[in-house]
């Protein structure tokens, strides 16, 4: 009954500058803030497990208004970069999350003008610094998550300029402005106070967010993503058919968020329902409607279960 495979799963993960010890987080129980030397254990275990890939998320210690930390080639992302590169080596798909709002003290993707607005210009500027150094860090895969127009083209036309830099481009093109983010905020300890997030799609709109991985994929992303992922099988679905007629493959990932997971693990922790075939059953939705890559918290359980069952 089991529709996917492990290798198809990506785990996203937290690490947090200057911790020795992992740290709960409190919105997601079973997640945690890793260490340098946890979230070394936790992608060799995932690795084992046949996982596809990584996603790492970097909690600063300082934050500012430009998100300075996030071009700091000794900063916390690029260091978790390299860590996890030199634990799995190229066992993992190691993707690195290149947005500002783990960075900024108003928690918010891009930068602000006086006026409170986000300054796109000055955005993307700081999105083509982050790109070259993720990628110096080795980088296999940038996940675009900031919603911010002409993100795609930005960094792809800096790596083109820097030759030698070739991470593919995973572009959270259909990115909703969802309530199911929130504990997200929790994980990365966001400073995000409230205010407009009109960079976001509105959910009830499935037409902008086919449109916006339609421009994606011609600005140079080699996969779209839409996030997230459960209450959004339509999006998905429908970019995965308009991408069949695309002359160059570009796959259609889903990314199952911190709300999703955190919905399942309350309902089950009450005994309302069963974890293990509530998690399954979520995926195979995602995997049904067309995605052929999820981010899941759940991805190295998952693993586990697919290796219990084929008695590795
Ligand atoms: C942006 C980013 C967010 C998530 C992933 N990347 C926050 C946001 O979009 O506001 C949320 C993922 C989740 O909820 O699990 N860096």
């Amino acid at each position: 009954m089991i529709p996917f495979e492990a290798g198809e799963l990506v785990l996203p993960v937290f690490v947090r500058e200057g911790r020795s010890e992992p740290t709960p987080i409190r919105s997601m129980p079973g997640v945690v803030q890793h260490s340098m030397d946890s979230l070394r254990a936790a992608t060799a275990e995932a690795a084992g497990l046949g996982i596809g890939g990584v996603m790492i998320f970097g909690i600063p210690e300082l934050r500012d208004a430009q998100g300075s930390q996030a071009t700091n080639p000794d900063g916390i992302l690029s260091v978790a970069t390299r860590t996890v590169i030199a634990e799995v080596g190229s066992a993992l798909v190691v993707q690195a999350d290149l947005c500002l709002d783990e960075f900024t003290d108003h928690g918010h993707c891009g930068l602000l003008s006086r006026d409170g607005s986000i300054d796109l210009p000055a955005t993307l500027e700081r999105y083509r610094d982050m790109g070259l150094v993720l990628a110096e860090a080795g980088a296999h895969m940038l996940g675009l998550s900031g919603m911010m127009r002409g993100q795609v083209a930005a960094v792809r036309l800096a790596l083109e300029a820097r030759g030698s830099l070739k991470p593919l481009l995973l572009a959270y093109s259909a990115k909703y402005a969802s309530a199911m983010y929130e504990p997200f905020r929790d994980a990365v300890e966001s400073a995000y106070a409230g205010g407009p997030r009109d960079y976001q799609l509105d959910p009830a709109d499935r037409a902008a967010g086919v449109e916006r991985a339609m421009t994606d994929v011609s600005e140079g992303a080699d996969v779209v993503m839409v996030k997230p992922a459960g209450g959004y099988l339509d999006v998905v679905a429908e970019i995965a058919v308009a991408l069949r007629s695309h002359p160059r493959p570009i796959p259609v990932w889903a990314y199952q968020v911190s709300g999703e997971y955190a919905a399942i693990e309350a309902a089950a922790a009450v005994g309302s329902i069963d974890r293990r075939r509530a998690v399954l059953e979520s995926l195979a939705g995602i995997r049904r409607a067309g995605a052929s890559g999820v981010l899941s918290y759940w991805a190295t359980d998952v693993a586990r279960w697919f290796a219990e069952e084929n008695g590795t």
